[in-house]
């Protein structure tokens, strides 16, 4: 059944709110399955660009379907504002379009207040989360004591859970932080009003997604954050509280293995990660401002949602063929080549070096990657601008042989290479 996920391989912000748009111009509907309103997935269709943190990307095209499943973690107010800008850009958002998992979890104030207490008191060693209440959102959920969507069609039971929750956050915000506490009451009219606005958005996604599968409907599964930002499979403790990867999008969605078609992975021709934790092949000189740019174009490297200057480095092969097992990725789509154009050199990190042993992967995966240092290939750049490439042979001959070199080192299949952020700039490979 044809189920695509696609998958961010690196630590976010790949690309893969442009490539999913690609995609959904030939699928019957898109959805989120895991993370929250810390992403933010940029779409550009000629002069529009759209930021989107909840919804899928794929609403963009008039004909598709749009999901939030249950591994999502939804804050009411970021989804209604949402939907009131995309209506406001004249994207039809409605009940019959638009379905929130019953089960998905939310996201309240009492979750934002505990982030910004929880990163505060980590001090030097803090994450650098998007302070969105993504971990405490999931920590409830682990602990058993979340919200779902589902209370939110009865006002009764809704304002009691959201009592007892917010008693419980002012509890810990009082006595593990020493901090101000929530006033409960004027919190619950606005949940209540929230609930109200929601209620006609909750369904039963696995049950319309399996569906629509089994009608030969093809579904985008779109992968927020990514690979290294993995509960389990990324740069732990510096890692979101979610699973963006592959397996998450099928409990995310409550769908089967079976279902699963390709797994695309999105990779930016070079690193970049906003927040806290190692980066190996991380640049400070003149490269880092030619891939960060100076935040004068919408596609310069600063942070969708928070607006952070992101930090940048030469693409790292070992980690890309780490997400590529851990993922079970089929393909891969390269995005932002056209940044690399006018560098003198560009490398290719092929391996790590550590007590003076090569490594091809990360031995105990990526969470004691301070101690490795990178081992590159180096290789000559191009000057031509290649926004306008729209088939291979259109590629200056080092661009192509430094696509081809990716393809070589992580056996994979490159089959999208985007040379810009608007729909059009795509050259797409056989
Ligand atoms: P996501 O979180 O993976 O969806 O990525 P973001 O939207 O946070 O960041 C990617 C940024 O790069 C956005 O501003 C995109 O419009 C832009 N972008 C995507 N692909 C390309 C490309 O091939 N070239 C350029 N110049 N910009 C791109
Ligand atoms: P998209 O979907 C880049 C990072 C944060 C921080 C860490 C934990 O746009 O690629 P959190 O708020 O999730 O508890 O923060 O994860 N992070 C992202 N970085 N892109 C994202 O999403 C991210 N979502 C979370 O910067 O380092
Ligand atoms: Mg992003």
């Amino acid at each position: 059944m044809p189920l695509d996920i696609i998958i961010g391989t690196q630590w976010g912000d790949e690309g893969k709110g442009r490539i999913v748009d690609l995609l959904a111009a030939k699928a019957d509907a898109v959805a989120r399955y895991s993370g929250g309103d810390n992403a933010g997935h940029t779409v550009t269709v000629a002069e529009k660009i759209f930021k989107l943190h909840l919804i899928p990307s794929g609403i963009v095209h008039p004909h598709t379907q749009a999901f939030i499943g249950n591994g999502v973690v939804i804050n009411p107010s970021t989804l209604l504002s949402e939907i009131d800008q995309l209506r406001q850009a004249g994207i039809e958002v409605h009940p019959k379009r638009l379905f929130v998992s019953y089960a998905a979890h939310l996201i309240t104030a009492g979750h934002l207040a505990l982030d910004r207490a929880q990163e505060a008191a980590r001090g030097a060693s803090k994450i650098g989360t998007t302070l969105r209440g993504i971990g405490p959102a999931y920590t409830d959920k682990v602990a058993r004591q979340g919200l779902r969507m589902e209370l939110m069609n009865d006002e009764k039971r809704f304002a009691e859970a959201l009592r007892e929750h917010f008693q419980r956050v002012n509890q810990t915000l009082q006595k593990l932080f020493d901090a101000e506490p929530l006033s409960i009451e004027p919190l619950l009219e606005e949940y209540l009003g929230y609930a109200r606005s929601l209620k006609p958005y909750i369904a039963d996604v696995s049950a319309l997604l399996s569906d629509a599968l089994s009608k030969g409907k093809r579904v985008l599964a779109e992968g927020a954050q990514g690979t290294l930002l993995d509960l389990d499979h990324g740069t732990y403790p510096f890692v979101t509280s979610s699973n963006p990867t592959a397996p998450g999008a099928l409990l995310g969605l409550g769908l089967g293995a079976a279902c699963v078609d390709r797994v695309i992975g999105v990779t930016k021709a070079f690193q970049t990660r906003v927040g806290a934790g190692p980066f190996p092949t991380e640049v400070f000189d003149q490269t880092a401002q030619h891939l960060r740019g100076s935040g004068a174009n919408p596609w310069d490297e600063f942070g969708t949602t928070t607006g952070r200057p992101r930090r940048v480095g030469w693409l790292d092969l070992v980690l890309l063929r780490y997400a590529i097992r851990v993922n079970g990725i089929s393909e891969l789509a390269l995005t932002k080549l056209d940044i690399l154009s006018g560098l003198e050199e560009l490398k290719l990190c092929i391996a790590y070096q550590a007590n003076g042993k090569r490594y091809e992967v990360p031995p105990f995966g990526p969470t004691q990657l301070e101690s490795f240092q990178p081992l590159y290939k180096s290789m000559p750049a191009w000057k031509e601008n290649i926004r306008s490439c729209r088939h291979w042979e259109d590629l200056p001959a080092n661009a192509r042989s430094y696509i081809q070199q990716i393809e070589k080192l992580c056996q994979v299949r490159i089959s999208r290479v985007s040379v810009g952020p608007e729909r059009g700039d795509v050259i797409e490979i056989d």
